[in-house]
C-alpha cells in the first residue's frame, strides 16, 4: 500500500531514489578518504622534481593523456603487458590525477626505464620513425622551445599547499634546474620516472 504511494508521485519517487544514491555513494566514497591505503604514499614515493614536473605540464597541455591512460588494472592481461598494478600510494601527489581510461594508446603508468631516452626522443620527434603503423601525433616542436622556468617555484609552493612535500631547497633551486632546458628534455624526465617507485615491474 505504502509502496503504492510512492510509485504513484514520482516527485516523491524522485526524492527518495536521490536520498538512496546519495547514503550508498557516501558509504563508498567517504571510507577512502580515512584509509592508509588510499592516503598514504608508497615507501620510497618522492615528489617530482622540477623538471619532471614541467614535463607533466607538457604532457597536460599538449593531451598526452586524452590517448594515454596512467592506470593498471589489477588484471592478468592487464599485469602481462604493463607491469604491477597501479596502487593507491603511488598517486598521492599527483594534482590532478591523470588515470584516464580511454586507451588510444598503451598505458603508460608503468613506461619509466623501459625505453632509452633516445629512443623516446625519436618517438615524440615523428613516431613513424620508430614505430611505422603508429597513429600517434609528433610533437616536433618540443625540440625547439626552451624552457625558462619562471614560475616552476610557483607550480610547488601550490603543490606544497596540498600536501606535496617540497622542501625549500628545492623550491629555491627550481627555477635552475629547469632554465635553458629544452621541453623534449622535461617531457622524457617525467616519462622516465612513471611508475617506477615500484619494483616488481613485470
Ligand atoms: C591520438 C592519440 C595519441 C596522442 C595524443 C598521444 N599518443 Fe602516445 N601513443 C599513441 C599510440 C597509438 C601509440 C602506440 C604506437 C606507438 O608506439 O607510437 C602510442 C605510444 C606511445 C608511447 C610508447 C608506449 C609503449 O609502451 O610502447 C609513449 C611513451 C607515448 N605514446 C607517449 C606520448 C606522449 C608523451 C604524448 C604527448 C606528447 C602522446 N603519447 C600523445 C597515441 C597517442
Amino acid at each position: 500500500m505504502k509502496h503504492e504511494i510512492v510509485e504513484k508521485n514520482v516527485g516523491l519517487l524522485a526524492v527518495l531514489i536521490l536520498v538512496v544514491i546519495s547514503l550508498g555513494g557516501l558509504a563508498e566514497i567517504v571510507p577512502l578518504f580515512f584509509q592508509k591505503e588510499t592516503t598514504q604514499p608508497v615507501e620510497g614515493l618522492e615528489p617530482l622534481p622540477a623538471l619532471a614536473l614541467e614535463g607533466r605540464d607538457i604532457y597536460i597541455r599538449e593531451g598526452c593523456n586524452n590517448c594515454h591512460s596512467q592506470m593498471i588494472r589489477p588484471f592478468r592481461a592487464e599485469t602481462e603487458r604493463y607491469g604491477h598494478y597501479s596502487v593507491a600510494g603511488e598517486f598521492v601527489y599527483d594534482h590532478p590525477f591523470l588515470w584516464g581510461s580511454k586507451r588510444t594508446g598503451p598505458d603508460l603508468a608503468r613506461v619509466g626505464g623501459r625505453y632509452s631516452d633516445a629512443w623516446h626522443r625519436a618517438h615524440l620527434y615523428n613516431p613513424r620513425d620508430v614505430v611505422p603503423e603508429s597513429i600517434m601525433p609528433a610533437y616536433p616542436w618540443l625540440f625547439d622551445d626552451t624552457l625558462d622556468g619562471a614560475h616552476t617555484a610557483d607550480k610547488m609552493r601550490a603543490l606544497r599547499e596540498l600536501g606535496v612535500p617540497y622542501s625549500d631547497a628545492q623550491i629555491a633551486g627550481a627555477r635552475e634546474a629547469v632554465q635553458g632546458k629544452k621541453e623534449i628534455t622535461a617531457l622524457v624526465a617525467y616519462l622516465q620516472q612513471l611508475g617506477t617507485v615500484i619494483e616488481d615491474r613485470r
